[in-house]
């Protein structure tokens, strides 16, 4: 086994403020970044704070961005960097910092509480839904969601734009919006609940340009634009532009 020495800068601080702090730490073949991150805990500096939990890309507890790009620790092999290179660990920037490498990612479960669950039919007892096998994979892919929170701390239209955080659901939550829409068995219109209008209306859906960002940083390989977010848009503009929309609404308004 070869092991070396890296040079990495990790940011350590709270609400208050923060900087990065220097550290030399041992290296060892097939180690990632969460192991350093945990060398430097054991050697240098104890009270350094990091959320982990499975060590196995199916938690979602230990994002972070590393040289920048928002990352799992977990699964970031340490032989994706030169040797020679300087490696930057630091805190999601789109949530607010609790401390060192733990950021409070409340406004995600805010989020998800947002969008109405899914609705059973009517009438069709549980073990008796029958769907398409295509209906099925759809969901499934949206499914494998870890709930790491990469997807939301990499899209620009809250990473750059606290203001919009109130406006927009993010990523994770329109492809969620997407899921239950796609859905055969979602009875929610039935209800009155047009799923096309409140992801225009209520969680932000207009603020999304399509720029993918999101799709790239997911560890899970969810084409979260591709089969999420555009097919959600075209849904919901044929909604605007169907011809009996728009004759009902402007029934409704007399
Ligand atoms: Fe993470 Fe992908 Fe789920 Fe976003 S969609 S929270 S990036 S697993
Ligand atoms: Fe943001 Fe993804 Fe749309 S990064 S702008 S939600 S395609
Ligand atoms: Fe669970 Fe990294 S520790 S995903």
């Amino acid at each position: 086994m070869s092991s070396y020495e890296a040079r990495f800068k990790v940011w350590r601080g709270d609400v208050k403020g923060g900087d990065l702090e220097d550290f030399k730490v041992e290296v060892n073949d097939g180690e990632v970044i969460l192991d350093i991150i945990h060398r430097i805990q054991a050697t240098q500096a104890s009270d350094l704070a990091v959320r982990w939990n499975c060590k196995a890309g199916k938690c979602g507890s230990c994002s972070a961005e590393v040289n920048g790009r928002p990352r799992l620790m977990c699964m970031t092999r340490m032989s994706v960097f030169t040797r020679e290179e300087t490696i930057t660990v630091t805190p999601l920037r789109a949530f607010p910092v609790v401390r060192d490498l733990v950021t409070d990612v409340g406004f995600n479960y805010q989020k998800a509480r947002e969008i109405p669950s899914f609705v059973p039919p009517e009438g069709v007892a549980a073990g008796e839904y029958r769907m398409m096998q295509e209906d099925v994979d759809r969901s499934q892919e949206f499914r494998k969601c870890i709930e790491c929170f990469l997807c939301q701390d990499t899209c620009h239209v809250v990473r750059d734009h606290e203001e919009n955080k109130t406006a927009f659901a993010g990523p994770r939550f329109l492809m969620r919006v997407a899921e239950l829409d796609m859905h055969p068995l979602d009875a929610a219109a039935d209800s009155g609940l047009d799923r096309k209008k409140t992801a225009q209306d209520e969680h932000g859906l207009g603020y999304c340009n399509i720029t993918k960002c999101c799709s790239e940083v997911c560890p899970e390989g969810i084409h979260i634009t591709d089969n999420a977010l555009i097919p959600l848009k075209e849904r919901a503009v044929d909604r605007k532009y169907d011809p009996l929309v728009w004759l009902g609404s402007k029934i409704g308004r007399r």
